[in-house]
């Protein structure tokens, strides 16, 4: 995908990775990025359109579409995580997470691929996480919430490939964003990994480990699943 020139838009833009991804599209040439949040937001680049969007709320998702009709390049990022374990953790979390993680995701992503086609070539970029690949035990929910959005990202690849899109999944690990502010890890910069997202993206890569935990472990991965079952559960 050729960043320079492209039209992005990212969601949950308004902090964490997500400003930092709309930092680093316009560093690497995107004409214009629309910032879409949940509360909107002043912004003073005169290439950055500010945009409210809800990935929840079907009414938010049409009427971004409609404000953003020219996207090339749409990069769900938008998420949450509540701590819970798969016997242990409170359901309503669990609905929450796979509302925004996995349906938000898809719900955008349907309402923008029909604009992507008619731009195409485009990309649509989902930010997963590595435990879509193997999950912790300290957040069952978050990690088959996204488990779902990368099984819909293998999915939708080949459907929309045909038309000119193409799909790419981002598997980090811990970044140093609020999300996980209270968490005692070693936690990648989320410039570094907004930098290493967009640089994978025009490299052309489908499957990006964006920072050196998530590559070392996605190796793992890649040769030997179970391997990494069992690093991240402990068992
Ligand atoms: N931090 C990590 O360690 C880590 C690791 C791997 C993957 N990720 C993934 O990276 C992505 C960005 O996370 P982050 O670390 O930047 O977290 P963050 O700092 O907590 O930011 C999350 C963003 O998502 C937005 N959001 C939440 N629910 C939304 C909704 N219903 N509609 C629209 N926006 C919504 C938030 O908006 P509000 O300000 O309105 O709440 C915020 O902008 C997420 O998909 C996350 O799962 C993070």
């Amino acid at each position: 995908m050729k960043v320079a020139g492209s039209i992005a838009l990212v969601t949950g833009a308004n902090r964490g990775l997500g400003a930092r991804l709309v930092q680093q599209l316009l560093a690497a040439g995107a004409a214009k990025v629309y910032a879409t949040s949940r509360g909107g937001a002043d912004v003073a680049d005169p290439r950055v359109v500010p945009l409210t969007l809800d990935v929840t709320d079907e009414a938010s998702v049409q009427a971004a579409v409609a404000a953003a009709p020219d996207v090339t390049l749409l990069v769900n990022n938008a998420g949450v995580v509540r701590p819970g374990s798969g016997l242990t953790g409170n359901l309503d979390d669990f609905e929450h997470e796979l509302a925004t993680n996995y349906l938000g995701t898809l719900r955008v992503t349907r309402a923008f691929v029909p604009v992507l086609a008619q731009h195409a070539p485009a990309a649509i970029v989902n930010v997963l996480t590595l435990l879509a690949l193997a999950p912790v035990r300290s957040t069952a929910g978050y990690s088959a919430s996204k488990a779902a959005a990368h099984s819909m990202t293998q999915s939708l690849r080949g459907q929309l490939r045909s038309r000119g899109i193409t799909v790419v999944g981002v598997y980090p690990g811990s970044i140093d964003t609020d999300m996980i502010a209270d968490v005692n890890t070693y936690k990648a910069s989320p410039e570094l990994v907004a930098e290493r997202i967009v640089t994978a993206l025009a490299a052309g890569e489908t499957m990006v480990f964006p920072d050196d935990a998530s590559a070392a472990a996605g190796a793992i991965y890649l040769q030997d699943p179970l391997k990494l079952e069992q690093m991240l559960t402990g068992y």
